[in-house]
């Protein structure tokens, strides 16, 4: 912890004041956890991800994720997840409407 020392650290909890990150309503549109263990990791892991890029590939999904363990095996949800995520911050809020209610019918 000493080399942390000044300086910032967010954690889930920081990650939007709503849980309204485009990666906290992908990951509730998909219902990505399953135990629930990895998951402030995960969606950590993947903010930092979706924040960088407005598009990812599988390939960027892998090496960005890769140190990140799920011993329920969540991955495939976690994958499409983040490409929705990266979607809606591409499109803006119009998108992200629209797949939420893509989302509700197909359910
Ligand atoms: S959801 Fe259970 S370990 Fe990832």
């Amino acid at each position: 912890m000493g080399v942390l020392e000044g300086a910032q650290v967010k954690t889930i909890e920081g990650l939007s004041e709503k849980g309204d990150h485009p990666v906290q309503e992908a990951w509730r549109d998909l219902n990505v956890a399953q135990c629930g263990y990895c998951q402030a990791g995960q969606i950590m892991q993947a903010a930092a991800l979706v924040d960088q890029y407005d598009t990812v590939t599988d390939d960027d999904i892998d090496a960005v994720m890769s140190a990140n363990i799920c011993r329920c095996g969540t991955y495939p949800r976690i994958r499409a997840a983040i490409k929705q995520a990266a979607g809606q911050q591409a499109s803006g809020a119009a998108m992200d409407a629209d797949v939420r209610k893509r989302s509700r019918s197909d359910a």
